[in-house]
C-alpha cells in the first residue's frame, strides 16, 4: 500500500476507509471485511454515530490476529461542542473508549466552528460561539496536551481553508500535519493543496466519490453526479476500471489521501485496487479540467437562524 510519511517516520497508508454515513449496523461487518481485504487506515468521528461498532469490529481483528494494533492507522475528529481546551481531552478520551483504543494515530479539529458543550448539532444561534470568542489557536492548545499525553500520535484539521491553515502554522507549537477536506475533479482546490504540500501538511479528500449517499437536506437542486461524469466515464471505459476507481487514482496521482466510503465489500475491494491504478498524463490532465468549484457539503447548514458562521467566514472565499 502506498503511503505519506511525516517527520517522525510513521507512515499513513494513502487509502482508507471513510465511516461517514456508514450505519452503525452495516459498519461493524464493513470494517471487519475492510480490514480482511487489507485495509490499513480507517477514518471515523464521533458524528457519524459508529464508533462503538467500529471498536467492536477492530478489538476482534485485534483479539482474532488478523492485524497488530500498530499496523492501523486511525483517525478521530474532535466535533464542534469540544473546541474549549479544557475539553479537548475528554471527547478524545471518550472516542479512544468507543474504539476500545490506546491512542489514535490522528486527531483533527473536525471543523473550524464551535458548539456550545453538548449540542451535537445547533437548534437555534445562541447554540454557536464565535471564533472571535473562542479561536482555534486556543482549540490548538487543548490538541496539543493530548498529544503531550501520548493519546494520538499525530494532530490535525479538516475544512481549513488557506488562511486558516496558514494562520494555525503560524501559532502551532506541534505542527498541523494532516488538512482533510472536501476534494474531487469537481473541487480541486489548487492553492489550498499546493499550499498544504509545499508546508508539509498532508491533505486527505473527503467525498472522492461524490458523496451521493448524504443526506437529502445536504443536497442541492441538480446536482452533478461525479460517478456519471462522462470524461471519468470514458476513461474507465478505456482502462477497463469502474469510474470510481478512476477518481481515486486521481487523487492519489496528486499525492492526496482518499477515505471512499463503503459498505459493500465488492465496492470495497475496487476501492483498495484503484492504489495501483495509474493514469496516464493526459487522462490525469483531462480529469484536472473538469474542475468546477462545486461543493457537495457546503456547510450552509452551520449558518442558519442566527449562526455567527457565514459561508464567506467559513471558507474565507
Ligand atoms: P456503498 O456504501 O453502498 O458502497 P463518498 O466516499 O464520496 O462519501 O461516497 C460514498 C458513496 O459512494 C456511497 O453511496 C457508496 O455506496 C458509494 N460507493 C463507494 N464505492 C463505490 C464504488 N466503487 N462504485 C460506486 N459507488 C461507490
Amino acid at each position: 500500500m502506498r503511503t505519506l510519511g511525516f517527520d517522525n517516520g510513521d507512515q499513513m497508508p494513502i487509502l482508507g476507509l471513510g465511516t461517514w454515513k456508514a450505519e452503525p449496523n452495516d459498519v461493524y461487518a464493513a470494517v471487519k471485511a475492510a480490514i480482511g481485504m487489507g485495509y490499513r487506515h480507517i477514518d471515523c468521528s464521533p458524528l457519524y454515530g459508529n464508533e462503538p461498532e467500529i471498536g467492536q469490529a477492530l478489538a476482534e481483528c485485534f483479539d482474532e490476529g488478523i492485524v497488530q494494533r500498530e499496523d492501523m492507522w486511525i483517525t478521530s475528529k474532535l466535533w464542534n461542542d469540544s473546541h474549549a481546551p479544557d475539553d479537548v481531552q475528554p471527547a478524545l478520551e471518550r472516542t479512544l473508549a468507543a474504539l476500545r483504543l490506546d491512542y489514535l494515530d490522528l486527531y483533527l479539529i473536525h471543523w473550524p466552528i464551535a458548539f456550545n458543550k453538548g449540542v451535537a448539532f445547533p437548534e437555534s444561534g445562541a447554540d454557536y460561539i464565535a471564533l472571535d470568542e473562542l479561536p482555534i489557536s486556543e482549540t490548538w492548545e487543548g490538541m496539543e496536551g493530548a498529544h503531550r499525553m501520548g493519546l494520538c500520535r499525530h494532530l490535525g484539521v479538516s475544512n481549513f481553508s488557506l488562511v486558516k491553515t496558514k494562520s494555525l502554522l503560524d501559532t502551532a507549537d506541534v505542527k498541523p500535519e494532516v488538512n482533510q477536506i472536501e476534494l474531487h475533479p469537481y473541487l480541486q482546490q489548487p492553492e489550498l493543496v499546493d499550499f498544504c504540500q509545499s508546508r508539509g501538511v498532508h491533505v486527505t479528500a473527503y467525498s472522492s466519490l461524490g458523496s451521493l449517499d448524504r443526506p437529502d437536506e445536504l443536497k442541492g437542486e441538480a446536482e452533478p453526479v461525479l460517478l456519471d461524469d462522462p470524461t471519468v466515464g470514458a476513461i474507465a471505459d478505456r482502462l477497463g476500471a469502474r469510474p470510481a476507481q478512476v477518481l481515486l487514482a486521481w487523487a492519489i496521482g496528486r499525492n492526496i489521501a482518499v477515505i471512499p466510503k463503503s459498505v459493500n465489500p465488492t465496492r470495497m475491494d475496487q476501492n483498495l485496487a484503484a492504489v495501483d491504478a495509474l493514469l496516464s498524463h493526459e487522462d490525469m490532465e483531462a480529469i484536472t479540467a473538469l474542475d468546477r468549484g462545486r461543493r457537495y457539503v457546503a456547510g450552509d447548514f452551520f449558518t442558519w437562524g442566527g449562526s455567527p458562521y457565514t459561508l464567506a467566514n467559513i471558507w474565507d472565499e
